[in-house]
């Protein structure tokens, strides 16, 4: 089989990547990635000899590009993570994220169909829902829950997931969709949530809470969302969308408390800053369907996972120190110069 992961480069992508290779030893697998801020090759870099591995930098929005790889390599399978991530980013900046999380995904199906994929897999996020209230624990997000969405982010993987379905109808491309809860683990940038508390607390730095840390998340360690997506694409039925979740629901502020207790930090580190615009207020998911139909189950407890996750940021600083100073961006030009 030939795999086409794109935004592989990031966080999510690159454990699927080593997912798939440690998996599957007969798979193929190339990764597409434009490097922006969020991708980071050093990640990738014990795979440079792979033989099954390819790594080819390109943006998702160039079609020329795209149907010239497509062309060359005859994917089985696409599995499209390239995306901008980050809701504070949308926050600032919205145009980007229409961009490149429709219309990438928009260029991609169109090579997927005119090639004749046997698999589109669209890796979406339960941002798409909206929020919950934090007073009613018995609300969980269930696929039939309408789409609704609160920040520019959200909106546009809510958009493309749209499109996705009409691709599945109109052309009969085969297609499955997995909207997954926030994941954590190893290569997650350090802007988010918990790398970003982790690195700065290792640095004796503030911990930003927003608001006053209410907030709930519902946390799954990144190899279980791997482990969901590589199901879904092998015995996932055509047209369908599956919840991922973690059955993990913490505040913001109990996450931050457990890390900074690992670390043996003090709480008076936390500071609480200004809340985020449009701040979705708790997000749950109610996996009952890829567990009934594709036996599915999180598998990492959040106490063991939490503790992985500070052991690998200790063990690699290396990997978040070069990002937090920049100099990660110059790996590729180093690498690649000569290619
Ligand atoms: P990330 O920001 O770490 O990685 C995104 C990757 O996409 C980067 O390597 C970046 O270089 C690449 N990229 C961005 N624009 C591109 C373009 N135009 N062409 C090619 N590559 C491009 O993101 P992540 O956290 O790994 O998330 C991956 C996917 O999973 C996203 O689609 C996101 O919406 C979804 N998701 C994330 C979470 C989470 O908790 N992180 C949860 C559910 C769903
Ligand atoms: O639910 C899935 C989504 O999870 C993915 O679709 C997104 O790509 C991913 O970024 C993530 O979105 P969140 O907004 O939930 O993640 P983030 O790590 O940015 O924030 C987690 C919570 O922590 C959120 O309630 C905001 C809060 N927060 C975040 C940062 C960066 C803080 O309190 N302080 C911070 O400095």
């Amino acid at each position: 089989m030939k795999v086409l992961v794109t935004g592989g480069a990031g966080f999510i992508g690159s454990n699927f990547i080593f997912h798939m290779l440690r998996s599957y030893s007969n798979y193929r697998v190339v990764c597409l990635d434009l490097l922006t801020y969020a991708g980071n090759l050093t990640t990738l870099a014990s795979l440079e000899k792979n033989p099954n591995f390819r790594f080819v930098k390109g943006d998702i929005t160039n079609r020329e590009l795209i149907f010239e790889l497509f062309r060359e390599e005859q994917f089985d399978f696409v599995v499209n993570f390239a995306a901008e991530s980050h809701v504070d980013r949308s926050i600032e900046n919205p145009g980007v994220f229409l961009t490149t999380n429709i219309i990438g995904t928009q260029i991609l199906m169109d090579a997927s169909k005119y090639y004749g994929v046997k698999r589109f897999h669209q890796v979406s996020t339960d941002e798409v829902y909206g929020d919950l209230p934090l007073n009613r624990p018995d609300l969980l997000f269930t696929e039939k829950t309408p789409i609704h969405t609160s920040s520019p982010y959200s909106a546009s993987k809510a958009a493309a997931d749209l499109l996705v379905q009409a691709y599945g109808r109109t052309y009969q491309l085969p297609i499955t969709i997995s909207r997954c809860s926030n994941n954590y683990g190893p290569y997650h940038f350090p802007e988010k949530l918990i790398p970003l508390i982790i690195s700065r607390a290792l640095n004796n730095s503030k911990v930003p809470v927003y608001g006053d840390g209410s907030n709930v998340r519902d946390w799954l360690y990144v190899e279980d969302h791997c482990k969901a997506i590589d199901i879904i694409l092998h015995h996932g039925e055509n047209g369908e969308v599956y919840n991922v979740g973690g059955n993990n629901e913490k505040s913001n502020l109990e996450v931050v408390k457990i890390i900074l207790n690992e670390l043996e930090k003090s709480e008076s580190l936390i500071e609480f800053v200004k809340d985020r615009a449009g701040h979705d207020l708790r997000y749950a998911i109610d996996s009952t369907k890829i567990k009934n139909d594709l036996g599915w189950q999180p598998e990492e407890l959040f106490e063991t996972g939490i503790k992985k996750t500070i052991q690998w940021y200790l063990d690699n600083r290396k990997w978040w120190e070069l990002i937090i100073s920049g100099d990660y961006k110059q790996y590729y030009e180093n690498m690649y110069q000569n290619k």
